[in-house]
């Protein structure tokens, strides 16, 4: 089952603050959030404390049915467990088969703290709460698919992103399930990290691929190649260790090759960690234009290692900034002058919520095109050559927030923006290809206090002047 079908279901002691994440992550990711204690309560008519007295054991029982309910329901969910309905064998096993099972460890003090002062039943004596959450602990350990601290953390592992300083290392349980892997790279890539990520997989690894170095890897010759160098089985899985290129090329043969297998990207440039690889979008390109053949098709996990980032070039990491800016800016928070490995857990955990609440393009996830229409159409111009998508963004960028009438100091600092060499009218025409003009106004997405706007209609004789802004002459 792919994550995107799987419930997540949040799991923990008293205290863990699963009932204060639980609504806060289902309203990230748009989906009802509903707890078992709560179905419970409804289904019997009565609190907690008043089915405690009757006896644990017919508590249990209620419990256990109304896990059942909720795990086997058909739209995914975020549910609630109580701190011991993972002590039924039949809820162990649902969350195994139909949830992504999240972990929320805290310290004991930390749960204490919280539910001394509640009335729930097993937290009158300290030392009785204390021996019952040593007992649990492993209990949740095996039931997790992984462990979490804060809401970012739970969205990740809703989307099936897994962040992890060192993460290479560990491939071979990471990959999900036991089938064999094609390991797919590109030749730079290959040379630094290709090594370590066979060794990585080891038994797993039953074949390695090189795909052209850059965009030259989305192209049909490549992936021609590709599908026919392919030898999985229908349990095999992809795994793409690289940049944006390699992960969109690769990801796009798993979404076809035998009609559609698994993958998992191994993201290895910062644009793809905090952007390419998440969110299911697949693509090659064709001469008429950038990533028009694709699929989506969610990998099984993403596998995140910011170490991995040490080894990429300063310009390759400029190119990244412009997304991680861009995410900034979306988020209304600092993201960017965060350490790398959280820079890119917070803004992957962004680009992870955004795509769960809009897997198909069609709402939501309009606003990660902030900037993105400006700088296609000076990609464009400039024939993709001598201006990268990084710098184009940036540029694109200033010209949404001018648009916005938003400070634009904050991308000058960080991007260093500078107006680019290229044909004001080629830039135009591109522009109108890009947005239909309709009734002389293009619609865009802007920035305003409350955050992003998309399909916002601006007259086309603002955003050319926008655009002109951005053009050296
Ligand atoms: N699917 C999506 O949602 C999505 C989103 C954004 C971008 N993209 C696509 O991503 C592509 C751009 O990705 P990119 O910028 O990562 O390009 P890329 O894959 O070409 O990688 C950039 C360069 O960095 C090198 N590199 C990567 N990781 C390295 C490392 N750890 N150490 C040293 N060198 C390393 C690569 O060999 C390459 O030379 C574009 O084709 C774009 O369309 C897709
Ligand atoms: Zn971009």
């Amino acid at each position: 089952m792919a994550p995107l079908d799987k419930h997540v279901a949040l799991i923990g002691f008293m205290g863990a603050g699963k009932s204060t994440l639980g609504p806060d992550v289902a309203l990230k990711i748009g989906r009802t959030f509903l707890s078992v204690d709560e179905v419970v309560e409804q289904t019997a008519g009565k609190t907690i404390p008043e089915l405690f007295a009757e006896g644990e054991a017919r508590f249990r029982e209620l419990e256990e049915r109304a896990a059942t309910s909720l795990l086997t329901s058909s739209t995914p969910k975020v549910i609630e467990l109580g701190g011991g309905a993972v002590g039924s064998e039949r809820t162990r096993r649902l969350l195994r088969e139909q949830a992504i099972t999240v972990w929320l460890d805290e310290p004991l003090d930390t749960c204490w703290q919280r539910a001394q002062d509640s009335d729930r039943p097993l937290a009158r004596d300290r030392d009785d709460f204390a021996r019952l959450y040593e007992l649990r602990r492993p209990l949740y350990d095996e039931a997790a698919d992984t462990r979490a601290r804060d809401a970012d953390d739970v969205v990740l592992a809703a989307a099936g992103v897994h962040v992890e300083q060192g993460a290479l290392r560990r491939l071979a349980t990471l990959v999900p399930g036991e089938g064999a892997t094609a390991l797919v790279s590109d030749p730079h890539v290959a040379g630094i990290h290709g090594m370590d990520a066979q060794l990585a997989l080891g038994r797993r690894l039953q074949q390695t691929h090189e795909l052209p170095h850059g965009e030259e890897a989305k192209s049909l010759t490549a992936l021609d190649r590709l599908w026919q160098e392919l030898r999985l089985d229908r349990r095999g899985v992809v795994v793409a260790l690289g940049g944006g290129c390699t992960t969109d090329a690769a990801g796009f043969a798993a979404a076809t090759y035998l009609r559609g297998i698994d993958w998992t990207p191994v993201p290895t440039s910062l644009v793809a960690q905090v952007d390419a690889a998440i969110g299911g979008k697949t693509a090659i390109d064709l001469p008429q234009g950038k990533n028009l053949v694709g699929a989506f098709h969610w990998p099984n996990r993403t596998v995140i290692d910011p170490a991995l980032l040490e080894t990429l070039p300063p310009e390759q990491r400029r190119e990244g900034m412009a997304e991680v800016v861009k995410t900034a800016l979306l988020a209304a928070q600092p993201l960017d002058e965060l350490p790398d490995a959280e820079l890119v857990r917070r803004c992957a955990a962004f680009k992870s919520a955004v795509c769960l609440r809009d897997p198909h393009d069609h709402a939501d996830r309009k606003q990660l095109n902030l900037g993105h229409t400006f700088a296609h159409a000076l990609e464009a111009a400039a024939g993709y050559r001598h201006l990268t998508h990084g710098r184009a963004v940036a540029l694109g960028l200033v010209a949404a927030l001018r648009l916005s009438g938003r400070d634009i100091g904050r991308v000058e600092e960080l991007l260093q923006p500078k107006p680019v060499k290229v044909d004001k009218d080629a830039a135009w025409a591109a522009m109108q290809r890009d947005k239909k003009t309709q009734d002389g106004e293009l619609r865009l997405v802007l920035l305003e206090e409350a955050g992003p706007v998309w399909d916002v209609p601006v007259p086309a004789e603002d955003v050319r002047n926008a655009l002109n802004q951005l053009i050296a002459e």
